[in-house]
């Protein structure tokens, strides 16, 4: 697992108050919930990517993937339990108004320029979830929750570099660079206008 680094070092341009932590926690339970939807997203969403592997890349494409795959379904694991252990239930359906926005970027049926956003897009949710996972662990005083922060953070990271490194052998250099810069302006915006409330993805309160 790579070593997380200071909030200050993630790619993201905009920083989560600790009052939004403050205020999702206030309601845990939704807040694991969402949560546990989050990680099972993750999980699918890197199956589904190893579907659109390039004909030039080997099987390092694969295990990369099924690498977080495993990761997200552990993640999963988890937080479902440490829900069902404090007497929550899993809902049956669940909404991430952000990750669609994000998803909304998406240069769809423009083959590798498709693939290169859905890498960045992955990036940043999980550079997203890193950070959010850093303000949750500094703030309140569940112990217990502030420790599965601090452990998810590292492994969010390492995610977001996997997806970043994939994307770099989609396109040219340049490319990537200049897309990936775009898409932080744009994942600013999009987290800043969400709705507030005990969900991971949620905007200020
Ligand atoms: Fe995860
Ligand atoms: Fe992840």
């Amino acid at each position: 697992v790579t070593k997380p680094p200071a909030d200050d070092k993630l790619p993201l341009l905009s920083r989560t108050p600790s009052a939004w932590a403050g205020e999702a926690l206030k309601d845990p339970l939704a807040l694991l919930n969402d949560h546990a939807h989050l990680e099972k997203k993750a999980a699918l969403n890197v199956l589904e990517l190893l579907h659109r592997r390039p004909e030039e890349e080997d099987e390092r494409w694969t295990a990369a993937l099924t690498a977080v795959a495993r990761d997200e379904t552990a993640h999963l694991h988890t937080v479902a339990g440490l829900l069902a252990r404090r007497d929550g239930r899993l809902s049956r359906g669940h909404k991430n108004p952000y990750a669609q926005d994000l998803h909304g970027l998406v240069r769809r049926g423009r083959g590798p320029e498709e693939l290169a956003d859905r890498l960045l897009i992955s990036a940043l949710i999980e550079a997203r979830s890193c950070e959010r996972f850093g303000v949750l662990a500094e703030t309140g005083d569940d112990k217990e929750l502030a420790r599965l922060y601090r452990s998810l953070r590292a492994s969010e990271f390492g995610h977001h570099a996997v997806f970043l490194r994939l994307a770099a052998g989609v396109l040219p250099a340049r490319e990537v660079d200049a897309r990936w810069r775009w898409m932080l302006a744009r994942e600013a915006e999009i987290i800043a206008r969400q709705p507030p409330g005990p969900r991971m993805h949620s905007g200020p309160p």
